[in-house]
């Protein structure tokens, strides 16, 4: 896709930024099994952090394409940095901005831009993961304030984050009608972090589960209208899932890059494995499958920049840049053999990195649920 020129200079601006400061440090977010400190301050300081934030409430006022941009420079070194970003934006600033009243805009995104605080979106719980509508929290309306008790499972960012956008019932319902959306700061009391994952990938990026005993948050916490939540929740999906799409199109375009010059170099049967037609194809396959993610990851961002619906080419990207990481990072570590298996190449790591890209912010079977429904709905 033939790129404005202002996007060249956005992405030359963070690739230099990305291969300065996170390639060199991704193996040992990995291997540390957490995000830095430093690191977090660095990509406040260049205000990745605010990226998408208007620049009245301090931030750098960039589209939702510029966003997908940075999102992909950052994963192709770093998934863990990646997704700490978009987690951070796409779920928890995208709502305030979205659904927010004047008040919680002035409130929390000033500090969510200038990387004081850090967000997350507490929607999944220990049994409602594809189904959310099935969640059991439930914010009690206390007269003066809202008093909310449940459980969140799978939290991004759940250790560093002060502000969760949490999903509970305010009216008890089977279904997902009795949902409404809340801003939470965690300092609040009765809120505390039950425990952190250990998982197989993108282990830097902390994944947390969380306690909500009896947390009284002030009247004003409600995000959007009573019993909307739901709403809230799945707008917000619509754009984080081009978030994971272009964490998903950088691991993929980092494995292969790795992989392609692996190939150059590597001598084997007297010449390099890059002049084996069979080497070739494979090449030429991967490419192809992070070309086409990387189409319908800008074009979803486009329709999202020009006001258009996105939710099916959101979907769309989501599906075919998670599934292409997968099938590009296993060809990738083929290309390298032996090497490719051992931690001391990065191939692996961008394996394991590229299989969640599969499940969160909604499986590669929801997403394909949502893109039939779209399709059977414009044939109406
Ligand atoms: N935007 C706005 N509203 C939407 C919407 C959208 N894209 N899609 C649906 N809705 C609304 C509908 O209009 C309807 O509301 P009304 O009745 O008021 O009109 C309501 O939502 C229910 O719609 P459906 O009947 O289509 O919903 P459903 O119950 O059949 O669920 C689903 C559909 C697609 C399976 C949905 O439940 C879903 O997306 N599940 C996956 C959840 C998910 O992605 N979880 C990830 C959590 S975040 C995470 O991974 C952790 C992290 O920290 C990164």
């Amino acid at each position: 896709m033939l790129l404005d020129e202002k996007y060249n200079e956005v992405r030359d601006m963070i690739k230099k930024f990305s291969d300065a400061e996170i390639g060199p440090r991704a193996m040992g977010i990995d291997h540390d099994g957490e995000m830095p400190k430093d690191i977090i301050a660095k990509l406040a300081e260049n205000g990745f952090l605010g990226s998408y934030i208007p620049e009245e409430f301090g931030g750098a006022g960039l589209d939702y394409l510029s966003y997908a941009l940075l999102i992909e420079e950052l994963s192709r070194n770093c998934a863990s940095t990646g997704v700490f970003v978009s987690a951070h934006t796409s779920l928890c600033v995208w709502p305030i901005l979205n659904f927010g009243t004047d008040a919680q805009k002035k409130k929390f995104l000033p500090k969510l831009a200038s990387g004081e605080w850090i967000g997350c979106f507490a929607l999944s719980e220990p049994n409602a993961g594809s189904d959310a509508g099935s969640l059991t929290t439930m914010a009690e309306d206390k007269g003066d304030h809202w008093e909310i008790n449940g459980v969140k499972n799978w939290i991004t960012n759940g250790k560093e984050a002060n502000v969760a956008i949490v999903f509970a019932k305010t009216k008890k319902t089977p279904d997902y009608k009795g949902i409404s959306a809340f801003i939470v700061e965690t300092s609040s009391p009765g809120f505390s972090i039950i425990k952190i994952e250990d998982k197989l990938g993108i282990r830097g990026s902390s994944t947390a589960q969380l306690a909500f005993d009896k947390v009284k948050v002030p009247k004003d916490a409600l995000l959007g209208d009573p019993e909307k939540g739901f709403r809230v929740a799945m707008a917000t999906l619509d754009g984080g899932r081009i978030g994971i799409a272009a964490q998903a199109l950088g691991i993929a375009q980092g494995a292969f890059t790795y992989a392609a010059k692996y190939v150059k170099e590597r001598v084997q049967f007297g010449a390099p494995l890059a002049n084996l037609q069979g080497i070739q194809f494979m090449l030429a396959d991967m490419s192809t499958k992070i070309a086409s993610s990387r189409l319908l990851i800008y074009h979803a961002s486009a329709l999202k920049d020009a006001g258009r619906p996105y939710s099916k080419e959101s979907a769309q990207a989501k599906l075919m840049a998670s599934e292409s990481a997968m099938w590009v990072t296993t060809k990738a570590i083929q290309l390298c053999g032996g090497n490719g298996y051992t931690k001391e190449y990065p191939v692996e790591r961008y394996f394991r990195d590229a299989k969640i890209t599969e499940i969160y912010e909604g499986t590669s079977e929801v997403q394909r649920m949502v893109i039939a429904a779209n399709e059977l709905k414009d044939l109406q």
